[in-house]
């Protein structure tokens, strides 16, 4: 059942919101850290190294709402605004975003909506990311609801670059400099180098142990 929020006024109504997606975050990072825990019993090692949650501000919620041209309404946010509840997925090598990807989407109770695969595919800017947006049930006391969830899957160097950026794109309100913007592609650049020499290094590393 598509989420809706029942109860009669806004205040209420706000309330259940929140709680709906806190708890579906919760249920998320549960679940990354069984995948987690299970993936460092059989491979001696965790593709995970760390994880960032939020549920999004309603100054947030009513930008985006507006930007998109609909009303500031509940109803509407829980429509149109897909990353309510977000979660950041930081990693060691790319070959991990992939796994952990497929781990969850296989989940029976995960639905996968979108991919959008800003790594094979990086944007002008040259950021670079592996984004779901999945649907996971809400067991609240009188009903079952689907509740939405961007993820957000990158490696640590694609992280220090995206914060970064953001940073920058914040100071100068999107207005960057075309200098400072160049030189953000070039570090991206970089960055795809830095996260393929340590795939690489890795990668014989693993070879290695397994000869031995
Ligand atoms: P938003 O309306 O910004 O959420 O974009 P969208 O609905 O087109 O989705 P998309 O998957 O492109 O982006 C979702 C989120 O990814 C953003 O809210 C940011 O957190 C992140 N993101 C996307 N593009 C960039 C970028 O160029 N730089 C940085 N730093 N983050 C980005
Ligand atoms: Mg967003």
């Amino acid at each position: 059942m598509e989420f809706v929020p029942s109860r009669d006024n806004e205040i209420d109504n706000w309330k259940e919101v929140i709680l709906v997606y806190t708890s579906a975050l919760k249920q998320i990072e549960t679940k990354l850290e069984i995948l987690n825990d299970e993936f460092q019993h059989v491979h001696q090692y965790n593709p995970i190294e760390h994880i960032k949650s939020r549920v999004k501000t309603s100054e947030s919620i009513v930008k985006k709402l507006r930007k998109g041209g609909y009303e500031a309404t509940i109803e509407n946010m829980v429509k149109h605004v897909n990353d309510i509840a977000g979660i950041r997925i930081i990693c060691s090598f790319t070959s991990d975003i992939y796994q952990i990807a497929k781990m969850i989407a296989n989940q029976q109770d995960v639905t996968l909506v979108s991919v959008k695969d800003y790594i094979k595919n990086p944007k002008k800017s040259g950021y670079k990311s592996f984004h779901m947006i999945v649907t996971l049930p809400v067991y609240l006391s009188d009903r079952i609801v689907d509740v939405k969830v961007e993820i957000q899957i990158r490696t640590v160097a694609m992280d220090f670059w995206a914060s970064l950026e953001h940073k920058i794109n914040y100071k100068y309100e999107g207005d960057v400099p075309d200098k400072l913007k160049k030189e953000l592609v070039e570090c991206a650049g970089m960055v795809s180098d830095l996260d393929a020499r340590m795939l690489a290094i890795n990668e014989e590393l693993q070879n290695d142990r397994n000869a031995r």
